[in-house]
């Protein structure tokens, strides 16, 4: 039997993922600064409502609502009318309260009847917890909690990529899926690009692929490789 797929409508992205994520795959998005973690998960929740008619709800751990809506305005999206028909929701929330967080979630999740799920960034988990046997603990009734919520969810990882040493924290072992993002500096230039490290349930491409941010949003190109595009 095929596997049910999420298609993410990210331009290449689904592509490169033979299809789309396997529906309520938990992915972690690991990405440098300024990569376009946020750009791409607000593209996922845009498109799902858009294209696809299925709601989404984006928890917003750092940047205020306005923000968020500004961002998806910038690319020429109309954030407000997939608000104001109920297939997206955007809440900052601010971590004092992990159980709060979860409530929080499960809530927006069945108001919208939603299939789709951010957390952005959802490294901030750790900053919150003083001992790392606590942070593990949450951390895992969370992605137990997604599942059985039935969302295909994204988690942003705000890292460093050039550290491998702290590029895998629990959340990628704990996540059926990894996607790197990569903003790196190559020869006299920064360029963009993507890579799937993981994906449970589905094939993948193992190539790193050049990624285009334009006033469009994010285009993944996926019949080209990052190098060949260099040479
Ligand atoms: N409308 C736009 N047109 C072109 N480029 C844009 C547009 N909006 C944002 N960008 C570019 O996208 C980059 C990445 O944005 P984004 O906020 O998604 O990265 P991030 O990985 O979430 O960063 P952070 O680690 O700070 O959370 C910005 O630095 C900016 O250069
Ligand atoms: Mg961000």
């Amino acid at each position: 039997m095929p596997v049910e797929r999420t298609q993410t409508g990210v331009p290449g992205l689904d592509e490169i993922l033979f299809g789309g994520i396997p529906a309520s795959n938990l992915v972690v998005i690991s990405g440098d600064p300024g990569s376009g973690k946020t750009c791409l998960c607000l593209e996922y929740l845009y498109m799902g409502a858009t294209k696809f008619g299925e709601a989404g709800v984006y928890i917003s751990l750092e940047e205020p609502e306005e923000e968020i809506i500004k961002t998806g305005e910038n690319f020429g999206w109309d954030i407000k009318k997939a608000m104001a028909s109920r297939k997206l929701a955007i809440i900052a929330v601010e971590l004092y309260d992990f159980d709060k967080l979860k409530n929080t979630i499960e809530d927006a999740v069945a108001r919208l009847g939603a299939k789709r799920l951010v957390i952005d960034p959802g490294v901030i988990f750790r900053l919150y917890f003083e001992r790392e046997l606590d942070a593990r603990k949450r951390i895992l009734s969370l992605a137990k909690m997604l599942k059985r919520l039935g969302c295909t969810a994204i988690i942003t990882n705000e890292i460093s990529l050039d550290k491998t040493s702290s590029l895998f924290g629990l959340e990628e072992y704990v996540a059926d899926g990894v996607v790197l993002l990569y903003h790196t500096k190559l020869e006299d230039r920064f360029v963009r690009s993507i890579g799937i490290l993981k994906m449970r349930g589905t094939k993948i491409s193992e190539k790193l692929h050049p990624i285009d941010l334009s006033q469009e949003g994010i285009k993944v190109m996926a019949k080209h490789e990052l190098f060949e595009e260099v040479t």
